[in-house]
């Protein structure tokens, strides 16, 4: 475990190329796995989250070739073909995208497979993939709590289902779906709100039959066609620069060549209702698979906001460092509807009102939402991200954000970014203007 300090920071000023986007890194490795035939794929996100899928399709001897630092070529043999059972249990690390895709993946195969990860993926629940995996057909259990490990026996051939997941997750609406290849016909999910369509964006181009109708999803089974993909920057690491710039006029950040999926833009509409001025150059897939822009954003002084509904489910990931920048915007920042937040790698509520409280913000939370009020000018403090890439990262805009004088902001376990951006540090250091 690594401790990081930052110190307040006078100016932010210039451009950051952010990794592959995690989620379609996931998606293209595991499709790959699946098609029949030799994918390719480029700028791939270099997250630890990601090698534990690569080394999850190895373990179960599909032909996955890394070419560092960020492209991949796969063989794959076919849907419920291109696996087979693994000798030794899955070890899915702290990825919870890789332990929910995988068993779906697992569950159109005949191959046995036991899926674990790390204390704090063993506190996640499964329940939401097991239950709609075992209507198909496949047998799987978890532990009494419904939490991992996970077993997995498949079946070749699955039963088509009209799964009603009771929570909006594109984990589990993408197990359902991916599982669904293997149907004996249409599988169909409808969730309570849209999360994001990375999974049928990318079936689609492998030449998948699927039908969009907002929250709900349709699939056809079938093979899936080898590709090739250049994956786009990942928005939920560019979020992090996006709002330090966000935070003060005359602040400035560019992230050229990220993937702006509507599943995933919120942080962009929740920074401009902030009062911040975003600018988007492109944003049009053009030919390719998922839309792509260059953002820019200049920072303002900032106002409150409230943000709900399906905005909440559109930038779930983000909401921590939202947070912070909620500290120091004029008036209350309400986020609701946020009861999943204590479902993530940490219960990320909690979490925030600890922290935050620490570094001196007013805040209150209920089971699902948490209140800030702003503009505070933060206290530096001593922080622990517990394991949570998210809060290694969060924590460390706070620290930036702490009045010049203000001192050095630690942060214990800062090492958990690699999770998702193992480059963050010294990114953010570039960034940095005396
Ligand atoms: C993800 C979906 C979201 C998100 C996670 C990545 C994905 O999780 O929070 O970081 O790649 O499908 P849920 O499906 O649990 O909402």
């Amino acid at each position: 475990m690594t401790t990081e300090r930052v110190s307040p920071v006078s100016r932010v000023d210039g451009e950051v190329m952010v990794p592959g986007d995690k989620s379609i890194s996931h998606r293209a490795l595991l499709l790959g796995a699946l098609a029949r035939g030799r994918t390719y794929i480029g700028n791939a996100s270099p997250a630890a989250d990601v090698l534990s899928t690569a080394a999850c399709l190895r373990a179960c001897g599909v032909w996955v070739r890394d070419f560092p630092p960020a492209r991949y070529a796969l063989d794959g043999a076919g849907v419920g073909v291109s696996l087979r059972s693994p000798e030794a249990v899955l070890d899915c690390g702290n990825s919870g995208t890789t332990m929910r895709l995988l068993a779906g993946v697992l569950a159109g195969t005949e191959c046995v497979a036991i899926l674990d990860g790390d204390a704090s993926l063993r506190r996640r629940p499964m329940r939401r993939v097991v239950d709609p995996l075992r209507a198909m057909g496949a047998a799987i259990d978890a532990s009494p709590e419904g939490t991992a490990p996970l077993r997995v026996q498949g079946r070749r051939t699955l039963q088509s289902v009209t799964w009603q997941s009771p929570v909006p997750s594109a984990q589990v609406k993408s197990a359902i779906l991916l599982a669904g290849l293997s149907a004996d016909g249409p599988t169909t999910v409808i969730e309570p709100a849209m999360t994001r369509d990375h999974t049928e964006r990318l079936l689609a181009m492998c030449g998948v039959t699927v039908e969009s109708h907002g929250p709900q999803v349709t699939i056809h089974p079938g093979q899936l066609e080898p590709f090739g993909l250049r994956v786009p920057g990942d928005l939920s690491s560019a979020a992090f620069f996006l709002a330090l710039a966000a935070s003060r006029p005359g602040w400035r950040v560019r992230c050229p060549g990220v993937g702006v999926n509507p599943g995933r833009t919120g942080i962009l509409d929740v920074l401009e209702a902030m009062g911040a001025a975003v600018g988007l150059d492109g944003g049009d897939p053009a030919g390719g698979v998922e839309p792509v822009a260059d953002i820019e954003v200049c920072g303002a002084q900032l106002h409150g906001v409230t943000i709900a509904g399906s905005l909440t489910v559109r930038c779930i990931d983000e909401l921590p460092v939202i947070a912070v920048l909620a500290s120091q915007a004029h008036g209350v920042t309400e986020i609701r509807d946020a009861g999943e937040l204590r479902n993530k790698e940490t219960d990320r509520i909690a979490m925030l009102e600890t922290g935050l409280r620490l570094l001196g913000v007013p805040c209150e939370s209920t089971a699902d939402a948490l209140t800030i009020t702003g503009p505070v000018p933060l206290r530096a403090a001593r922080l622990d991200a517990a394991g949570d890439h998210r809060f290694a990262m969060a924590w460390a805009i706070a620290g930036a954000l702490v009045p010049a004088g203000g001192g050095a902001t630690v942060i214990d376990g800062a090492d958990a970014a690699a999770v998702s951006y193992p480059g963050f540090f010294s990114d953010l250091a570039s960034l940095l203007r005396s």
